[in-house]
């Protein structure tokens, strides 16, 4: 992040933690229709629209190390791929479907090998997705293998990250990312992760609901009062971006001991001396991170169903939000770490891996519940406030992303975020808020 960025954030923290209302201007947001959650119409339009034309997270390419490693991944309805690290180092994702009568060519979730067999009829592909032989060629005259390898699917790698988009046309990764992205990329060292969690499950509930309790703060001094006892989220500050990404900044204090020493949560920079059982905790930590986002803990979510942070030195949390049914959801939840694999071996980790899921686990119970209310007819629609700006931003992204005009009209969100609340264009807005708050106050002083 720029100098110039971490200045004004700074200001506006100091300024964010005595804020007596919503910056003049900011747009009040409308009812939005529980229709959105509940409908299979709008649930058929974010298939087509938009988890066939989004950047979605496949994997880590420690999850396939070496040349002829392979996952299997279905996390998009209808979609079977295979992501295959190729004798030539590169990491592509195919359509796991064989070009012969379409059978899944695999379901292992991983594996190693030179070439790949289908089970039905046995033609075989190599690792880059190319058809290498099949039974009984003479019974295809004039067949071509070249032309019958993998369909591929668009792939492309933040650091160790793989992403996957099903649209050929879609703008690259970094671009559709847009400032985030170098951010990922400045002040996180992707490049240098390792996975040390890798789980799911599933939540029954409309993916969006999942989204949404991870993308607002309002909720926490409520819920997580005993797994996050020192959150200050009444005075957290969002940023929105554009292409439907936003970040919150939170206020945390971290639980200290009598020595000052961070006891819960990963560790940050200047607690590196922190011990557990005798053990000193010499994970690598990322070396870039910036003073400001060691301060604060950072959340990102990028649209449009993947949040990640909060960043700590030693590493972070993912997740990634699926739609498996209108009405069932899947949660799949990373811890990166940094260096390598035995890095992410080190005692310190079980620790901060079950910090992170008690704090989830602790949401999905209300998010089941927001499920029972937005189902029933009693269901007045959904109100929200400042702290919860980012779901309207995620909400009306997702409708532009559709087509507003592919939306029958009651399922609509209101379009009501001008450019002048998205990054940077805020900046100019926030400073302006401050400054006319500060006068506002001398005068009343
Ligand atoms: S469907 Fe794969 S070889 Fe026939
Ligand atoms: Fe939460």
């Amino acid at each position: 992040m720029e100098q110039e960025q971490i200045d004004h954030f700074r200001r506006r923290l100091a300024f964010t933690d005595t804020r007596q209302g919503v910056p003049e201007g900011y747009p009040d947001f409308p009812i939005i229709h529980p229709g959105r959650y509940i409908d299979q119409r709008y649930f058929d339009l974010e298939q087509t629209h938009v988890f066939r034309k989004s950047w979605l997270m496949a994997g880590h390419s420690d999850q396939l190390p070496e040349p002829g490693c392979f996952k299997t991944w279905d996390r998009v309805i209808g979609e079977p791929v295979i992501l295959f690290h190729g004798k030539d180092g590169q990491i592509r994702a195919f359509y796991n479907i064989c070009r012969h009568r379409g059978a899944t060519l695999t379901n292992k979730p991983y594996g190693k090998v030179r070439t790949l067999a289908c089970a039905y009829h046995g033609w075989i592909y190599d690792n880059q997705g190319d058809l290498v032989s099949i039974r009984d060629q003479r019974d295809f005259p004039d067949f071509d293998k070249s032309c019958y390898g993998l369909k591929p699917i668009r792939t492309e790698m933040l650091g160790k990250m793989i992403f996957i988009n099903f649209d050929d046309d879609a703008e690259d990764l970094r671009t559709s990312l847009g400032q985030i992205g170098k951010e990922f990329m400045e002040d996180y060292a992707f490049e240098m992760t390792c996975v040390v969690e890798h789980d799911a499950w599933v939540a029954p509930c409309n993916w969006k609901l999942l989204v949404e309790g991870g993308i607002e703060n309002y909720h926490v001094r409520t819920i997580h009062r005993q797994t996050l006892p020192n959150y200050r989220e009444n005075q957290g500050m969002h940023t929105l971006y554009p292409g439907g990404h936003s970040r919150d900044t939170i206020l945390q204090e971290g639980l200290k001991d009598e020595d000052g020493l961070v006891l819960d949560g990963f560790v940050r920079r200047h607690d590196a001396e922190v011990l557990l059982d005798d053990h000193e905790d010499d994970r690598p930590m990322n070396p870039r991170l910036n003073d400001l986002a060691n301060e604060v803990g950072f959340i990102y979510s990028t649209h449009p169903n993947m949040q990640m942070g909060p960043f700590y030195s030693r590493g972070f949390v993912v997740s990634c939000y699926w739609p498996t049914s209108l009405t069932q959801g899947l949660h799949e939840f990373y811890v990166f770490g940094y260096g390598d694999a035995e890095s992410a071996k080190s005692v310190f980790w079980p620790r901060d891996v079950a910090q992170a899921k008690a704090v989830l686990n602790e949401d999905l119970d209300f998010i089941e519940m927001v499920q029972k209310g937005i189902v029933s007819r009693g269901n007045m629609g959904v109100k929200l406030g400042y702290l919860e700006a980012r779901l309207q931003h995620l909400n009306e992204t997702l409708d532009r992303q559709i087509g507003i005009e592919n939306i029958p009209e009651d399922l609509r969100i209101d379009q009501v975020i001008g450019d002048e609340w998205i990054w940077p264009n805020d900046i100019a807005r926030y400073e302006a808020e401050m400054e006319r708050t500060n006068v506002a106050r001398e005068a009343a002083e």
